[in-house]
């Protein structure tokens, strides 16, 4: 990954793709292609912002440093236009004594973005990051490019929403297990209590792809915990139940964090039920005697839909976004003590 010929390959897609990009804004696309623009990502929200800032033909590079663990993904889908350089580098794929980071002299005006979206848990904590970066790009709230793993945008229509037909009661699908997870003592008291079908590789269970979707909406309940316990860390665990109709009960950070990011009735939280744990089995079996109640939990969505970020086009289109509209010197000194506390 370190070897110079594969880096200037990146760098040639990423020129290439602002060419890309140049192209859309010179040739005004159709409006079946806005659209699709305008789905497939948030940066191309500033349409009209790109058409002026084209005509002064100002155009900035961003350099994706190391593709996200090693996939590739489009980048034309950004079309943004840039007033400012940036470099964006995911962590995890920083050598831990660091030598496969740019080594060239940095241009005054470049910006190094420091791009992450594990936990601190399952983040390696490297020495020597903390004078290198300037902009954090993660699902936190206080960093300067926010990028959650989801979010509820108002809907053009108010609408009732109905659930979609239900065979399962509660579920969990879970790749990576750890007899230290908190959710893993929490799942293993919460079975005793009450059938959980599980999914997945911990429980050689493996589903495919395509089964994800109707598997999960085909639950009334599932365990969205999560695998580690931090402050703004809700992860798709929450959101691709939320987006199917199934309701969630959250094992992570505090029901008020969670309320930052969605409505107060659209999950169950462990926390609600202090002790013992009875009452949360003897609660969602209630919810599945009482159909009122239960659809309760679904009433915030004639108000609001759901989207889940899509990794990682989204995440780049939103450093375009940042850079161009900040240009202001910015060094962030203490990322060792932001990020692990
Ligand atoms: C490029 O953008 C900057 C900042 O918006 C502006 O000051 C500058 O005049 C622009 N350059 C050209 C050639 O239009
Ligand atoms: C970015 O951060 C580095 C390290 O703190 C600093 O030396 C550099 O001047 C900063 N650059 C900008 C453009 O803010």
């Amino acid at each position: 990954i370190s070897s110079t010929p594969f880096l200037l390959v990146m760098f040639s897609v990423f020129i290439l793709g602002c060419i890309v990009t140049a192209f859309f804004m010179y040739y005004k696309p159709s409006p079946t292609l806005l659209n699709h623009l305008l789905e497939s990502s948030d940066c191309t929200k500033n349409i009209q912002h790109v058409d002026t800032a084209t005509n002064d033909k100002n155009m900035t590079i961003v350099l994706l440093w190391m593709w996200p663990f090693g996939q590739t993904y489009e980048m034309n889908v950004c079309s943004s236009a840039l007033i400012s350089d940036g470099v964006v580098i995911h962590h995890r794929d920083i050598a831990g004594d660091l030598s496969n980071l740019p080594k060239s002299q940095r241009p005054p005006f470049q910006k190094w973005i420091w791009m992450n979206w594990e936990s601190p848990t399952h983040t390696a904590r490297l020495p020597g990051l903390n004078n290198l970066f300037n902009l954090t790009l993660n699902y936190r709230r206080d960093s300067d490019i926010k990028v959650p793993y989801g979010f509820l945008v108002t809907a053009d229509t108010v609408e009732d929403f109905v659930p979609p037909s239900k065979d399962k009661l509660v579920c969990w699908m879970v790749s990576n297990w750890s007899p230290n997870h908190v959710r893993s003592k929490y799942y293993n008291e919460f079975k005793n209590l009450i059938n959980i079908q599980t999914f997945g590789r911990a429980f050689n269970n493996y589903i495919a792809d395509k089964d994800y979707n109707p598997i999960m909406a085909s639950c009334k309940f599932y365990l969205s915990f999560e695998n580690s316990i931090h402050k703004d860390y809700i992860t798709e665990k929450l959101y691709f139940p939320l987006s199917l109709g199934t309701v969630p009960v959250v094992l992570g950070p505090t029901r008020e964090n969670y309320e930052n990011f969605v409505p107060r009735d659209a999950f169950i939280h462990v926390e609600d039920f202090k002790s013992p744990k009875e009452l949360l089995a003897d609660y969602l079996l209630l919810l599945d005697k009482n159909e009122e109640l239960y659809l309760g939990y679904f009433k915030w969505r004639r108000h609001f839909k759901v989207n889940v970020v899509k990794f990682w086009a989204e995440h780049t289109c939103k450093a375009c976004d940042y850079l161009r509209q900040k240009n202001e010197y910015k060094a962030f000194n203490n990322l060792n003590k932001w990020f692990w506390g």
